[in-house]
């Protein structure tokens, strides 16, 4: 059978994941919803109007659904649901700022996708990130693997587009990786990091390398600061993407996400950005790496930071 993807929000985020998925031509049917009248149509439409131009056959369906799940039905069998609703930071504010606001709504929508896609694969997106993807899973009730979020993947980017434009080498020569949390606890690995197989600390000297970090921790709200109206979306939605891309095809490619991390690097049960290995059950398996003391060291504080937010989601 084709496989169906369904992204949930038509913002900017939401819409330029449905543009990607589409582009990919893996999918029979992206279905993307939102609560404005006329806004997931009206994209569909447009994007469906781009096939001939772009050579993709996916058909984009949109959705305005209501606030007691009208609509709905249209994400039935769907075989991914990325969640991107949700208010997007202003200049100035933190990620935790939009706390109670986003739970609100991701609440709502992870009930609908449980009663309507009980058998899909959740990718959170929403901010903050590791809180919303704890209450979708709490939301929604599904097994913990079925339920990730998206963090690791842009940071780690980000950090790599910073290394190669730094050095001035190809980016596809750089890898870097990012763990823990995607806010202040977001913890930038340079001992996993490399140029051209060779490791970062080789290739340029530690007090660079720290400041590569704090631009990478600080990677999205120098966006926000910049565009003003909201937060970036061509990064994100390229991570997300590839994320049900890797789903849909089962691949078992090892990425960095927000996945449930019970007994790994001795952390217990809390969502936290690790690598894990992503396929059609979602989260085939934590993918535990060597760290030096130090990035342990972080990893483990951001684990306990997250968790205390965490449990405070379960009564929003
Ligand atoms: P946006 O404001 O452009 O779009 C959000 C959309 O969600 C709006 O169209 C709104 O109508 C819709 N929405 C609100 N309540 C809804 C509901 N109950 N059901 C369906 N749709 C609903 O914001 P943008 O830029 O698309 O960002 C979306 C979220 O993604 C924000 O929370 C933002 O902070 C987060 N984000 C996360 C990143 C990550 O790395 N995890 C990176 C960038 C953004
Ligand atoms: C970002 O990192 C705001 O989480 C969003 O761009």
């Amino acid at each position: 059978m084709g496989k169906k993807v369904t992204v949930v929000g038509a913002g900017f985020y939401g819409s330029t994941t449905a543009q990607r998925l589409a582009e990919y031509d893996v999918f029979d049917t992206v279905v993307i919803t939102d609560i404005v009248e006329g806004k997931p149509a009206g994209l569909a439409l447009d994007l469906n109007q781009s096939r001939a131009i772009e050579g993709f056959e996916t058909k984009v369906v949109g959705v305005t659904t209501g606030p007691n799940g009208e609509g709905y039905e249209a994400i039935e069998g769907s075989d991914v649901v990325v969640i991107t609703a949700g208010l997007p930071r202003k200049p100035g504010m933190s990620r935790m700022d939009l706390l109670e606001t986003n739970a609100k709504i991701v609440r709502q929508v992870a009930e609908n996708v449980a009663k309507y896609a009980p058998s899909a694969v959740v990718i959170v997106v929403s901010n903050p990130l590791d809180e919303m993807t704890a209450l979708a899973q709490l939301a929604t009730q599904f097994p913990k693997n079925r339920v990730l979020g998206q963090a690791g993947m842009l940071d780690t980017a980000r950090f790599s587009n910073f290394v190669a434009e730094a050095l001035n080498v190809p980016v596809a020569s750089v890898r870097t990786l990012t763990l823990g949390s995607h806010g202040d606890t977001m913890v930038p690995v340079p001992s996993k990091s490399t140029v051209n197989g060779r490791p970062l600390r080789d290739a340029m000297p530690a007090e660079q390398i720290e400041e590569l970090v704090v631009k990478t921790r600080n990677g999205g709200a120098e966006v926000v600061a910049l565009l003003k109206t909201g937060s970036a979306y061509y990064a994100p939605s390229a991570a997300a993407a590839r994320m049900a891309k890797a789903v849909a095809e089962d691949s078992g490619e090892v990425m960095p996400v927000c996945a449930w991390v019970d007994g790994e690097y001795g952390i217990d049960g809390v969502y936290l950005g690790v690598e894990a290995e992503i396929g059609a059950e979602g989260v085939k398996r934590v993918v535990e790496t060597d760290l030096d003391a130090d990035e342990r060291a972080s990893l483990l504080a951001a684990a306990e930071a997250v968790r205390a937010k965490q449990g405070d989601v379960a009564n929003m």
